[in-house]
């Protein structure tokens, strides 16, 4: 079965907002462990926009499913990452006026820093992913750089319309393809909502999926327990 990560890191801007306690942002990953999700993922960003350093913390301290640290390739976050020991860490462009994360990694255009990043994420006994555009020469540069995953940047599929979205969805599984024969894990993520994974879900060889904004918005109307659950069968019923 294609595995769920889930994306906290919009209960924390919640939370941020009043910078209080509330929403709880490790009771919400323990429900979404519960509910069944196979990963937790956070973005902790050097703003520190939503997630703090505490939140990792405590994360890597009580989650009995693998964590997921979403971080850019800078000093300051790769020697947090270095010490939380997460799972894996997936490496995110990270610009500071955007909204979210806008578009892929450029690993073409920064092998020789990006190989150096993960072979220190490796000594410590992390594995990595790559946040790329589903693009060959992305997908090459990734296998370069000795990453174990790719995760294939969904955004530009989630907001095609018409013919676009068969485009969209066979530059993601032609990309996808290419990961696979260069040894590397085919993850996807970002934009995915109930209405457009299942698309995604049934695409050959996928791995996971990390699931964000959609899911918490969902968690508003049916809870965070039934959001989860409602994505997972969604995978269920249409991955490959
Ligand atoms: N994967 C990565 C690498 C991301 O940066 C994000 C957004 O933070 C997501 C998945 C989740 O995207 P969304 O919130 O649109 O579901």
């Amino acid at each position: 079965m294609v595995e769920l990560g889930v994306n906290i890191d919009h209960v924390a801007t919640l939370r941020q907002a009043r910078q209080g306690i509330e929403p709880d942002l490790i009771a919400a990953a323990k429900v979404c462990e519960l509910a069944g999700a196979h990963q937790i993922t956070v973005h902790l960003r050097q703003d520190r926009r939503h997630i703090q350093d505490r939140d990792c913390e405590l994360l890597a301290q009580v989650l009995q499913v693998r964590m997921n640290l979403e971080c850019a390739a800078v000093e300051e976050i790769i020697a947090i990452a270095c010490k939380l020991q997460p799972h894996t860490v997936c490496l995110v462009p990270e610009n500071r006026q955007e909204i979210t994360t806008e578009g892929g990694l450029d690993v073409a255009g920064d092998v020789a820093h990006l190989k150096e990043t993960v072979a220190r994420l490796h000594e410590h006994g992390i594995q990595v992913s790559m946040f790329i555009d589903p693009e060959l020469e992305q997908v090459e540069a990734s296998a370069e750089v000795d990453a174990d995953y790719v995760e294939l940047h969904t955004g530009a599929y989630a907001n095609a319309k018409d013919d676009r979205l068969l485009a969209e969805l066979n530059r993601i599984s032609d990309a996808a393809m290419r990961a696979i024969n260069s040894g590397l894990i085919f993850n996807a993520g970002h934009g995915l909502t109930l209405r457009n994974l299942a698309a995604v879900a049934a695409l050959p060889g996928l791995n996971e999926v990390n699931i964000g904004h959609s899911l918490v918005s969902r968690a508003l109307f049916v809870g965070l327990e039934q959001a989860v659950s409602e994505f997972l069968e969604v995978l269920q019923n249409y991955c490959d």
